[in-house]
């Protein structure tokens, strides 16, 4: 096992043994990650839905398979381009937001995450998430596919969740799906630099 993987689990350990917030109450499991800790792209998602607090993997329901598929069409593989997080590692009951409360509690396990798998581009997924790293005050539609700098150096962008896709179906040019494509081939493109 590399260092990396070393450090992953030891710190995947500890978010299995944490209580700090309330989501720890209800949770069935912890869902830590998935893909590759070696990833040049991060991504970071809102919080575990029902199928992820079953299996405790992030990004497996049908948004998940959604998320997937739009990858997998520009060329990217979940498996190993992508290390995939969400902002808090328990579900929220009945799906809700997070709290701000509840993100600060789970922040240090996030950040302890970038820090070990040093990634060369973190992609805030959806609003929440986008929200955590750029403050309170965004609009989604209208930061979606802008460029950012994180902690000083780390390059970031942001797409749209794929719940939000899967209420818009379209795939026209211009659509939300085919918008969210340009975004990911932009990312592809970025990796292949760096
Ligand atoms: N939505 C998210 O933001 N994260 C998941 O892991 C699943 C759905």
């Amino acid at each position: 096992m590399s260092e990396k993987e070393l450090r992953l689990n030891d710190l995947k350990q500890e978010c299995i043994n944490c209580h700090k917030c309330v989501l720890g109450n209800t949770r069935n499991n912890t869902v830590f990650s998935d893909g590759s800790c070696d990833a040049k792209i991060m991504l970071i998602g809102e919080a575990p839905g029902a199928d992820e607090d079953a299996t405790g993997t992030p990004f497996v329901g049908r948004a998940g398979k959604l998320l997937t598929k739009l990858m997998e069409e520009t060329g990217l593989s979940r498996e190993n381009d992508i290390y995939i997080t969400n902002t808090v590692k328990c579900r929220p009951p009945e799906n809700r937001v997070p709290s701000d409360e509840e993100k600060k509690l789970c922040e240090n396990f996030l950040l302890k995450q970038i820090e070990i798998v040093k990634p060369k581009v973190i992609v805030l997924c959806g609003a929440t998430s986008a929200k955590s790293f750029l403050g309170g005050k965004i609009k989604i539609t209208r930061i979606r596919g802008k460029w950012y700098k994180l902690f000083g150096n780390i390059d970031a962008t942001v797409i749209l969740h794929p719940s939000f896709l899967l209420r818009k179906h379209s795939e026209e040019e211009g659509s939300e799906r085919w918008l969210t494509k340009q975004d990911l081939l932009k990312i592809k493109e970025f990796i292949s630099k760096v």
